[in-house]
């Protein structure tokens, strides 16, 4: 089968990536800049094509262009669509377009998924959120999870909890960068080298974020864990309470899903 991906910027080059190493098929690539996909292609074995290539030939075609380009790009390739004889699928990374507005833009009762990516995916440790639609078999959703699933890990949401999912998970890199950057700017204040106080900071968000998941612990329950009567560990909990830590964090990720709703 042949799998296509219009764009090459950030998201197309991490997913690209991942889909190849599922070798489930041909992978074909393009960009507005045709020397973008020509370096991803020869990076990941795929081959460079252009817009019109893709929607004529791919079986999965991977739309990995800015929401606010998606209108142009597809009105582009609308005709090429509606001319096909054969079945073929969309799927749809861009924040803030519902599975409506995509069919809408493709002009096409085109059957869709909608996922919502990370940049961690890049190095296969990822979250893909997968939103069907009601027209897409089972078999297909299957066929895209496995092509996926190189990406990291793959959580299935309905259409409605996707932007709020995805403001979690697809904004929240950014969230724990700050969140690391922070620590280690603590830490460097107390005395610890920078490239250490990094390297100790983000370790440990990896090993605290694996052991919730690998202990299926609540995350309230493992911070208890930490936190001796009396301890060091309190005393920093106070300090994050006292700044509005927990509800800052809720206001990003509440903040980040309006205006993923207001893209559409
Ligand atoms: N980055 C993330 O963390 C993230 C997370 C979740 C979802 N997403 C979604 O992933 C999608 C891609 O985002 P991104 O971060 O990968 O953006 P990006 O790095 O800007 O990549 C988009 C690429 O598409 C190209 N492009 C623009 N118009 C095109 C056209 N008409 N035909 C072919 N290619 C075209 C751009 O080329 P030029 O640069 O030359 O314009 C660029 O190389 C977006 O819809 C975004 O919502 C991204």
């Amino acid at each position: 089968m042949k799998i296509g991906f219009i764009g090459s910027g950030v998201m197309g080059s991490a997913l690209s990536s991942a889909v190849a190493r599922s070798e489930i098929g041909q992978i074909l690539v393009s960009d507005a800049a045709p020397k973008k996909a020509e370096e991803l292609a020869q990076k990941i074995g795929g081959e460079a094509v252009s817009n019109e290539v893709i929607a004529e030939e791919s079986d999965v075609i991977f739309l990995a262009v800015k929401p606010q380009y998606m209108k142009e790009m597809l009105s582009g390739i609308q005709k090429i669509l509606a001319e096909r004889q054969n079945r073929f699928l969309i799927v749809s990374m861009a924040a803030g377009l519902t599975i409506a507005r995509i069919k809408e833009l493709a002009g096409g009762e085109y059957p869709v998924i909608r996922i919502m990516p990370n940049t961690p995916a890049s190095i296969g440790e990822g979250v893909v959120i997968v939103s069907p639609d009601d027209q897409v078999r089972l078999q297909e959703v299957d066929q895209v999870m496995t092509m996926l699933a190189p990406a990291g890990r793959l959580v299935r949401l309905s259409e409605k909890q996707l932007d709020a999912g995805g403001s979690i998970s697809g904004c929240g890199p950014a969230f724990v960068d700050l969140f690391v950057e922070a620590l280690a700017d603590g830490g460097v204040l107390c005395g610890v080298p920078r490239k250490e106080a990094i390297q100790l900071a983000a370790q440990m968000v990896l090993g605290s974020a694996a052991l919730i998941l690998e202990s299926g612990k609540h995350p309230g329950e493992l911070k208890d864990m930490v936190c001796s009567p009396g301890g060091t560990t309190i005393e920093g909990v106070r300090a994050l309470e006292n700044g509005g830590f927990r509800a800052t964090v809720m206001e990003a990720v509440i903040a980040a899903y309006e205006k993923n709703t207001k893209l559409g």
